[in-house]
C-alpha cells in the first residue's frame, strides 16, 4: 500500500470498481477501498449489486421460474416428468457460488489492471486526505489527487417496521431465507417487491403485497403497467393498491402488519414481512465534518451533471448521488468521471438509462412514457406490437405482453419504447443504442432484423408507428 494515489475510489460496487479500473487503464495509480462484508464476515468487493443485490436476485428468479415453468409449461410441450420437487438449499448454494465467482472476479480485475483493492473503512478529510482504517483496524492517511465517493445506498428502514432479521427483513435477507415461508408480505411493490414477491410466490409461499400508490408500477407506461397487474394476478401475486403500512408486529412466530386504505384500516398475518420502501444514499461515516462535501436535503452527495462535488479533484457517483439508483448507471458514471480525471472529454446520457424488471414476464423501457410526452406537449404517433403475433415468442410458449414505441410526430424522433414481454431486458438494448443515435422510427423500420426472433417485435412496432406493421392488422 502506498501513501499517495492519482486516485481513491471509496467503494467498490459496480460504479466505484468500474471507476477505478478505467482511471487505472488511463495509466492512474489506483487504490479502491471497500468494506463490504457478507454474512459470512467475509469481505468481498462488488457492492450490494454482486452482493446482495442484481447478481443474487437474478440467480433466484432464474431457477424459481424454471422450476415454476417445469410445473406449468413442460405439459404444453409433450414433456411428462414425475411430480417436479425443488430443495431450496441447493438453490441457495447456486446463488451463493455465482456471488462468490463474481466477486472474486471483481478482486481479479482489480488486480490485473493493477488497483489496489484495500479491505476496510475510507473517510474522506479536507484536502483530498483519506484516512484508511483497514480491517484489522490499523489506521493509514493516503493522499490523493482525485477521490471518487462511491458509496452507494441502503435500504429505508421503516419506523413502524423495525427490521429484526428473522422476521421483519430487508431485501438482503430475504435473499437468503433458507427456506420457503409459507406466507409471505412484502411492503412495496417496486422493483424489489415484485422480482423477490415473483421469486418466493413461484417456490410456494403466499405472497401478498402492500403497496401506498393507487397504481402498479407508476412509473412505468400504462399500457405495459395493466398486463403486468393482469399476469402477476393470474400468477398468484396478491397486490394490494392505495394501501399504507401503519404498523409491524412481531407476535410468536409471525408478524401481524397493520395498514390503511381507501376502506380503513386492515390486517394481515404473515410468517416473514420484507419491507422494499426504497433505498437511500449510504453516506455513513463518510465524511468528516471539514471534508466539504454538502450532501442535499434528502441526503444524496451534491454533485453536478458531471459528478463534480463542491471540492476541486472529489468527485461522487452510483446510488449516492442523483438519478435512478440502478448499477449500470453507476458504472456509466464511474467511466465518465476515470474519463474526466484522465483530460478526456466524456458525459453521460441520462435520457437514455434502461429500466429493467426482472418478472415474468420481464419489463423494459427507455425514454418517456405516453403520458410524460403527452405533459411535455410534443405531438406524438405510437405503434405497438404484441407477442401474441410473434412466431418466436409463440415457439417459446412466452406469448403475453407487446413491444410500444412512441415517436415525436414532426420528425419521427424516437422518444420512448416500453417493451413487457419474453427477454424484454435484452431487446431493449435495440431501443437504448437507438436512441442513443437519436434514431427515428424509419431507422428501425429499414433495419433488417432476424427471422424468427423476439426483436421482429420491435421491427413490426417501428412499423406500427406509421401504421405499416406487416404481421399485424394496422
Ligand atoms: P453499491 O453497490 O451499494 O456499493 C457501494 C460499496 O461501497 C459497498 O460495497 C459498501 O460496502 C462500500 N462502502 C460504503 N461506504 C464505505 C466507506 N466509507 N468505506 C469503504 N467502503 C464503503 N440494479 C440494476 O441495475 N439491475 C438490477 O437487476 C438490480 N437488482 C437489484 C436487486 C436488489 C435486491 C437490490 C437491493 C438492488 C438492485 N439493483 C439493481 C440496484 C443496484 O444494486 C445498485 O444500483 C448498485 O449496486 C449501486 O452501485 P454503487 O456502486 O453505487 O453502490
Ligand atoms: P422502489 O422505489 O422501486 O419501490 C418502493 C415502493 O414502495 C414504491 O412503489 C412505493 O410507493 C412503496 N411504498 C413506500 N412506502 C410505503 C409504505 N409505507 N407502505 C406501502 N408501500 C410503500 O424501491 P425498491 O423496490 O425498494 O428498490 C430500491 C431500488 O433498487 C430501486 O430504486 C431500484 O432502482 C433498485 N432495484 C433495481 C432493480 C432492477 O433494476 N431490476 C431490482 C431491484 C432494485
Amino acid at each position: 500500500m502506498k501513501k499517495q494515489y492519482d486516485v481513491v475510489v471509496i467503494g467498490a460496487g459496480p460504479a466505484g470498481y468500474i471507476a477505478a479500473i478505467r482511471a487505472a487503464q488511463h495509466g492512474l495509480s489506483v487504490a479502491c477501498i471497500d468494506e463490504w462484508k457478507n454474512k459470512d464476515g467475509k469481505n468481498a468487493f462488488g457492492g450490494t449489486c454482486l452482493n446482495a443485490g442484481c447478481i443474487p436476485s437474478k440467480a433466484l428468479l432464474e431457477s424459481s421460474e424454471l422450476y415454476y415453468r417445469a410445473q406449468h409449461e413442460f405439459k404444453s410441450h409433450g414433456i411428462t416428468t414425475g411430480a417436479v420437487s425443488m430443495d431450496v438449499a441447493t438453490m441457495q448454494k447456486r446463488r451463493a457460488a455465482i456471488v462468490r465467482q463474481l466477486t472474486g472476479g471483481v478482486a481479479g480485475l482489480l488486480k490485473a489492471n493493477k488497483v489496489e483493492g484495500l479491505a476496510g473503512h475510507g473517510r474522506l478529510l479536507a484536502g483530498r486526505k483519506i484516512e484508511f482504517t483497514a480491517v484489522d483496524g490499523s489506521m493509514l492517511t493516503i493522499d490523493a489527487t482525485h477521490v471518487i465517493l462511491a458509496t452507494g445506498s441502503a435500504p429505508i428502514e421503516l419506523p413502524v417496521a423495525k427490521f429484526d432479521d428473522v422476521h421483519i427483513v430487508d431485501s438482503w435477507a430475504a435473499l437468503e431465507f433458507a427456506a420457503v415461508p409459507k406466507r409471505l408480505g412484502v411492503v412495496g411493490a417496486g422493483v424489489i417487491g415484485l422480482e423477490l414477491g415473483s421469486v418466493w410466490a413461484r417456490l410456494g409461499a403466499e405472497v401478498t403485497i402492500i403497496e401506498a400508490m393507487d397504481e402498479l408500477l407508476f412509473m412505468a407506461d400504462r399500457d405495459i403497467a395493466n398486463v403486468a397487474a393482469k399476469d402477476f394476478k393470474k400468477q398468484g401475486l396478491d397486490i394490494r393498491l392505495g394501501a399504507k403500512l401503519t404498523a409491524a408486529a412481531v407476535k410468536g412466530a409471525a408478524v401481524e402488519v397493520s395498514y390503511s386504505d381507501r376502506n380503513g384500516a386492515q390486517s394481515l398475518q404473515v410468517d416473514k414481512l420484507v419491507v422494499a420502501v426504497g433505498r437511500r444514499p449510504f453516506t455513513d461515516g463518510l465524511l468528516a465534518e471539514d471534508a466539504g462535501v454538502p450532501l442535499d436535503a434528502k441526503g444524496f452527495i451534491e454533485v453536478n451533471h458531471e459528478c463534480r462535488t463542491r471540492v476541486k479533484g472529489v468527485f461522487a457517483i452510483g446510488d449516492c448521488v442523483r438519478g435512478p439508483m440502478l448499477a449500470h448507471k453507476g458504472s456509466e458514471e464511474g467511466v465518465m468521471v476515470a474519463d474526466l480525471i484522465a483530460g478526456e472529454i466524456a458525459e453521460v446520457n441520462y435520457d437514455v438509462v434502461p429500466s429493467v424488471i426482472y418478472t415474468a414476464p420481464e419489463i423494459a423501457w427507455v425514454g418517456k412514457t405516453e403520458a410524460q410526452v403527452q405533459a411535455s406537449g410534443r405531438k406524438y404517433k405510437k405503434g405497438s406490437f404484441p407477442f401474441a403475433a410473434s412466431g418466436r415468442a409463440k415457439a417459446m410458449e412466452q406469448t403475453s405482453g407487446l413491444v410500444k414505441i412512441i415517436a415525436a410526430e414532426d420528425d419521427d424522433e424516437i422518444l420512448g419504447v416500453h417493451i413487457i414481454g419474453p427477454m424484454a431486458g435484452e431487446l431493449i438494448a435495440e431501443a437504448v443504442l437507438a436512441m442513443e443515435f437519436s434514431a427515428s422510427t424509419e431507422d428501425l423500420q429499414r433495419t433488417i432484423h432476424a427471422h424468427p426472433s423476439l426483436a421482429e417485435a420491435m421491427h413490426e412496432a417501428a412499423l406500427a408507428v406509421d401504421k405499416r406493421a406487416l404481421n399485424y392488422p394496422n
